[in-house]
């Protein structure tokens, strides 16, 4: 793709799913099993924070039982090779972007693998579980929740998100399905600011009418396809 140099690169739970991490609105979706309200806002967790911790130090071990796939690590190829702006804003909370080999990368959502103490504000890479009401290592208070960004709470790095978007020259979503904004509202802001714009998803997400070029199928192979042909 000529003149492209300023990329930024929106993912979600699709392009985790051909690695066993379920996606949220499928038919067996995260969703399906579980209310949003009560798993996945500060409202939930002060009514039931068992609840709340169970069902993220469960998915915290899926995480860590999961493994990168190709449209990971074509992404971690991209980065080492790109040298122009890179920028892979994902909104999921696995380490799998990381494990295939990106660097120039932001959890807006935040991370399975951190814990956030509510007593001191301090962050901790977490592989255990927070059922057990464990101490947070820096204040000793037993204050930690999951570091993740609930509905109803502010996304993480949306400054850096913007400021990318502004002066990108190509914006590519990867499986999600534009249900959930800010994130779904990228691609119109990316629009205006001159990018070209491209999905890579499974089926139609909601805000497809928005790209420039929609190619529909598994990540894991349309993925490794798109960034071959960025570095040819
Ligand atoms: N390859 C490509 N795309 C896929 C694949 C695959 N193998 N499997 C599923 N998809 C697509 C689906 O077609 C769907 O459009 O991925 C999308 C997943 O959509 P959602 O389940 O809604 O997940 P996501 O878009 O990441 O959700 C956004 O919502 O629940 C909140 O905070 C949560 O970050 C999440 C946000």
């Amino acid at each position: 793709m000529d003149g492209i140099r300023n990329i930024v690169i929106l993912t979600g739970a699709g392009i985790s799913a051909e690695s066993g991490l379920r996606t949220f609105r499928a038919d067996d979706g995260l969703w399906e099993d579980h209310r949003v309200e009560d798993v996945a806002s500060p409202e939930g967790f002060r009514r039931d924070p068992e609840l709340v911790q169970r069902f993220y130090d469960a998915r915290r071990a899926n995480v860590m039982a999961a493994e990168p796939n190709a449209a990971h690590r074509a992404l971690g190829r991209l980065d080492d090779a790109w040298d122009g702006e890179l920028l892979i804003v994902t909104q999921n909370i696995d380490d799998l972007h990381e494990r295939g080999g990106a660097g120039r990368l932001l959890h807006m959502h935040g991370e399975a693998l951190s814990a956030w103490c509510l007593a001191c504000g301090a962050r901790h890479r977490w592989t255990g579980t927070l059922l057990d009401e464990p101490p947070c290592p820096t204040c000793g208070e037993a204050e930690l929740r999951p570091d993740i960004v609930w509905f109803g709470e502010m996304p993480y790095g949306m400054d850096r998100i913007f400021a990318a978007i502004a002066c990108a020259d190509l914006f590519v979503s990867i499986g999600t399905s534009g249900a959930v904004y800010p994130a779904a509202g990228f691609v119109q802001q990316a629009k205006s600011a001159g990018a070209r714009t491209l999905e890579l998803n499974l089926e139609h997400s909601q805000g497809s009418h928005w790209f420039d070029e929609s190619r529909l199928g598994a990540a894991s192979a349309l993925v490794p396809a798109w960034v071959e042909e960025m570095l040819r």
